[in-house]
């Protein structure tokens, strides 16, 4: 017995001593597992008469129990210090500045895209797209504008060679087309938006071939004019983070919409200078109506029971407005000096609780 004492100490020892879960691990098959030391003894008991067996077995189980126990604790002190040094290792101040400080810059367009998404996706609105390369009929057709129809002339369009349903493919010359292809797909109730490019045939300080604009489209059964107004009115409210704003709703027209409005806001031109929402002039900024019937039924939606309301607003326009740009044509010349003085950090990302306007 004087042996298992000895044999105590010896797998104690090599349990504090172990120097990771692996070593551990190593001292518990020798000691414990099936040909371990203490294993070993064990079936010596056999051998044994009653009494001594009686005996002896109680002392092996507490000399199992003990060496057990001194693995598992050890297993756990090992386990907390792993713990403690991969904490350590991979210990992050994020109340640091990130370094080294940013250098890219986020684009006027793409910011503004945030800015109106931030503000539609707050109203409700979800994000749908369309194709640059549009056929005729969800360009034009579709939108109320048939072949021949006048307000062809009105779209300087760019036309592809290859034909389809023996029209020529066109570059999309608004993202009103996606309106169609979201009806197409869509039953409402509808409310989306959708940014993206758009081309026309026409280039100077106000005009450049490809621009962005943004459509929206809402189609419910108790749609009406009011929901019109008030939608865009707090847009522009919010956009330009001026919460009296003055906004003016103009008739106007579009084939795929009636009635028909511009929008116009408030501003002043006084000593040259254009400022925004004060004064006593007037500023267009983007062209809206009740979705035309017509229309309804080209998309698929039944305008017996359905209306609905459409915008489309030129995106480069209102950043212009809004940053002080004042020429079109910058947007597009990956100028790096025009970047780093207009362009936006990579983490002012825009939303209405950090707030759209700056
Ligand atoms: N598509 C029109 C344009 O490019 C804008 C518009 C969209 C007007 C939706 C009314 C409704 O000028």
């Amino acid at each position: 017995m004087q042996q298992l004492d000895e044999v105590r100490d010896k797998w104690l020892g090599a349990a504090e001593r172990a120097a990771s879960l692996e070593d551990l691990e190593r001292v518990r098959v020798e000691a414990l597992g099936k040909k371990g030391e203490i294993t070993q003894f064990m079936k010596t008991l056999g051998g044994l008469s009653p009494e001594e067996r009686r005996d002896a077995g109680q002392r092996l189980n507490a000399l199992k129990e003990a060496v057990t126990a001194a693995l598992e604790a050890r297993k756990g002190d090992l386990a907390a210090a792993a713990l403690d040094a991969r904490l350590a290792e991979e210990h992050l101040d994020v109340t640091l500045p990130p370094h080294p400080e940013a250098e890219g810059r986020i684009h006027p367009v793409s910011q503004t895209i945030d800015e109106i998404v931030a503000i539609f996706g707050e109203m409700g609105f979800s994000v749908a797209e369309g194709p640059d390369i549009e056929d005729d009929y969800h360009n034009f057709t579709a939108l109320n504008i048939p072949p021949a129809h006048p307000a062809r002339q009105m779209h300087d369009t760019f036309y592809l060679s290859q034909q389809v349903d023996g029209a020529p493919l066109v570059l999309r010359t608004h993202t009103s087309p996606v309106q169609v292809r979201h009806m197409q797909k869509h039953q409402p109730p509808i409310r989306i938006i959708a940014p993206g490019r758009t081309y026309r045939f026409d280039s100077d300080m106000t005009h450049s071939p490809m621009f962005h604009q943004v459509e929206g489209l809402v189609v419910d059964e108790t749609t009406h004019m009011g929901h019109l107004k008030g939608c865009l009115i707090d847009f522009c409210r919010a956009y330009f983070g001026i919460a009296e704003l003055p906004v003016r709703f103009r008739p106007s027209f579009f084939p795929f919409t009636e009635p028909s409005a511009e929008v116009d806001i408030g501003c002043s031109r006084a000593g040259g200078e254009l400022r925004i929402g004060a004064g006593n002039d007037w500023l267009e900024i983007l062209g809206c109506g009740m979705v035309h019937p017509k229309v309804l039924e080209m998309g698929g939606i039944d305008p017996a029971r359905y209306q609905g309301f459409a915008f489309g607003m030129g995106i480069e326009r209102i950043a212009m407005l809004k940053y002080g740009i004042p020429d079109l044509r910058t947007f597009y010349d990956a100028d790096l000096r025009w970047l780093r003085h207009y362009g936006f950090l990579p983490l002012d990302i825009p939303n209405m609780v950090g707030g759209i306007a700056r």
